[in-house]
């Protein structure tokens, strides 16, 4: 891509051509999918509805967050909850890519469903390209599944449209900026949401465990970032372990779950370190985790891997 301008015209030249009806965007509120949001609403108009999904499995806030964002970029939208779908798809599945396939085909009947009420089979996604590059599975066969790639299946009558195809990261960013498109620095967030930070079985109960204790983490980090403890690291969060673990609650012991706190430093996800965070940070994290949820996680855990051999995320 040689300016953004270009880029624009040519990009809202061709989803004209590809879509000759209705459309619906897959918006997740991440910078990728919004601005193919923007381009397809002003090559469209409202024949393009952007769709954000509430899956049941997103952090705590992301609803009003991602509408806000959505607002500031003057983007029409709709928000589609089914947080029981998505729950009911995940029951009795432990296995970290069984859950992104179920998770994957959940988004998939649920954009059918939303392409017949809006009378269209173009399904425009912001995939761009080291998206597919990952995905492809002949360099890098161990890579997650990354439901938003590739997850057509065969017997469904959507027609994906992906303008940012050809795109990388900071082609994208300088999409947005030429957009009027905010991009706040956010940390990467897995399509799958909080559904692969609860090890083991996904429950609603588990889910908004996990869900109270990402909040905590993502707002000690950020204080102790603004407190200048540490610098804004690339990624932080917390997973939920499916551990029964012995606490003690006034005179009695109790069982409870385990949180494991991630926090990494990296360029591209590909590797990472564990970072070092000081001790007093570690501590709130630990006191208000453990307040918060009382008596169900009793025990809180700073992961020390690095990428390899560990992974970013735990599944
Ligand atoms: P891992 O755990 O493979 O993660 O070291 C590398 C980066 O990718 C994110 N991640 C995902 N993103 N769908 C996504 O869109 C996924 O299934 C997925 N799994 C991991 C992870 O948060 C990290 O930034």
């Amino acid at each position: 891509m040689n300016d953004p301008s270009q880029f624009v015209e040519s990009a809202i030249a061709r989803l004209r051509a590809e879509v000759p009806g209705n459309a619906i965007v897959a918006a997740s509120g991440g910078i990728d999918s919004t601005v193919a949001a923007v381009l397809a609403q002003r090559a469209l108009g409202p024949r393009a509805r952007a769709i954000f999904v509430d899956t049941g499995l997103l952090r705590q806030g992301e609803v009003e967050t991602v509408s806000a964002l959505f607002r500031e970029a003057h983007l029409e939208f709709e928000v589609v909850p089914a947080a029981d779908r998505f729950l009911g798809s995940l029951e009795g599945v432990v296995d970290p890519e069984e859950k992104r396939r179920r998770i994957g085909s959940a988004f998939i009947r649920l954009f059918e469903a939303e392409a017949a009420r809006h009378a269209t089979d173009r399904l425009i996604q912001g995939t761009i390209a080291p998206d597919w590059i990952e995905s492809g599975g002949s360099i890098r066969d161990t890579i997650k599944t990354h439901h938003n790639v590739g997850g057509i299946p065969p017997d469904s009558k959507l027609r994906l449209v992906e303008p940012l195809r050809d795109l990388y990261k900071d082609e994208v960013r300088a999409v947005a900026t030429f957009l009027g498109v905010p991009s706040p620095e956010r940390q990467p967030f897995p399509g799958p949401g909080l559904a692969v930070r609860v090890v083991g079985p996904v429950q609603a109960d588990r889910v908004r465990r996990a869900r109270i204790a990402n909040a905590i983490v993502e707002e000690e980090i950020e204080r102790a970032v603004g407190e200048q403890l540490l610098d804004r690291p690339w990624q932080y969060f917390a997973v939920l372990l499916p551990v029964r673990t012995v606490g003690v609650l006034g005179d009695n012991r109790v069982h409870g779950e385990a949180v494991s706190v991630r926090v990494v430093e990296s360029l591209d996800a590909m590797t990472a370190t564990a970072a070092e965070i000081p001790r007093i940070v570690l501590a709130r994290i630990a006191e208000r985790i453990t307040r918060a949820l009382h008596g169900e996680v009793v025990r809180v855990l700073y992961d020390i891997s690095d990428k390899p051999p560990a992974t970013i995320e735990w599944e």
